[in-house]
C-alpha cells in the first residue's frame, strides 16, 4: 500500500536516498531534513518494508517540488514508481498548487509523464537556497521539469487512474 510517511519510517527513507543517490543524481538528505519534513513524504509499505518513497513540498503559493522519488531495486518494474508519482501530483491538486516542478537527472522520465523541460532560472530564488547544501554546488547538472497540476490531470488523469492513500 501507499501510506503517507510516519515518522518510524525516516531512517527507512534517509537508507533509500542513500542507496540510489548515485543513480538518481539525488540531493543527500540528512535525517534532520527528514524529520522536519516528513509530513512531505509516501511511502510503499508492503507487510512494514518500504520498497519506495517519494515527497511533494510546497515552495510558494502556485508552486510545489517533486522530490526523493526513489525506488528500492526489489520494488522496480511493478509500476511502484508510477504510483508515487500519482500520489505526488494527486496530493499537488488537494492542496490546489497550480504547478510542480522537478530538478532531476533523468528528465525524460518526467517528460514521458507529461512534465516540459524549462530555464532553471525561472525558479523562484528560494528553490536555490536548498541547493547550496549539495556538494556539486554551484555546478549543477540537474534539469529542470514542470507541469501545471489541472492540465496534467486533464491530460494524464485517465492514463494513470486513482491512488488510494492509506
Ligand atoms: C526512476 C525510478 C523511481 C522508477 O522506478 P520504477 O517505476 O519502479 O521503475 P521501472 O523499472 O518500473 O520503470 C518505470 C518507468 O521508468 C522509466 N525509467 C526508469 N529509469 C529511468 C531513467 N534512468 N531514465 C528515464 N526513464 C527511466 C522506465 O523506462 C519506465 O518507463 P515506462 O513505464 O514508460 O516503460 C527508479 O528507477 C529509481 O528509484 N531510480 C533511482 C532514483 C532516481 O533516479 N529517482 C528519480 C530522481 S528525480
Amino acid at each position: 500500500m501507499i501510506r503517507r510517511a510516519l515518522v518510524k519510517d525516516v531512517k527507512e527513507i534517509k537508507s533509500l536516498n542513500d542507496r540510489y543517490r548515485e543513480e538518481g543524481n539525488l540531493l543527500p538528505r540528512s535525517l534532520t531534513d527528514i524529520y522536519e519534513n516528513v509530513r512531505d513524504f509516501f511511502v510503499i509499505d508492503e507487510d512494514g518494508k518500504i520498497g519506495g518513497c517519494v515527497a511533494l513540498h510546497v515552495v510558494w503559493e502556485d508552486l510545489a517540488e517533486i522530490k526523493s522519488l526513489v525506488i528500492d531495486r526489489d520494488f522496480r518494474k511493478k509500476g511502484y514508481g508510477d504510483r508515487l508519482f500519482l500520489t505526488a501530483m494527486s496530493e499537488a491538486r488537494d492542496l490546489q498548487v497550480a504547478d510542480v516542478f522537478a530538478l532531476t537527472a533523468i528528465p525524460a522520465y518526467f517528460t514521458a509523464r507529461g512534465f516540459k523541460e524549462i530555464d532553471k532560472s525561472v525558479l523562484p530564488h528560494k528553490v536555490w537556497a536548498e541547493c547550496v547544501k549539495c556538494p556539486k554546488f554551484p555546478d549543477c547538472d540537474e534539469v529542470a521539469v514542470k507541469a501545471n497540476v489541472s492540465e496534467w490531470f486533464a491530460t494524464y488523469g485517465a492514463k494513470f487512474g486513482t491512488e488510494e492513500v492509506a
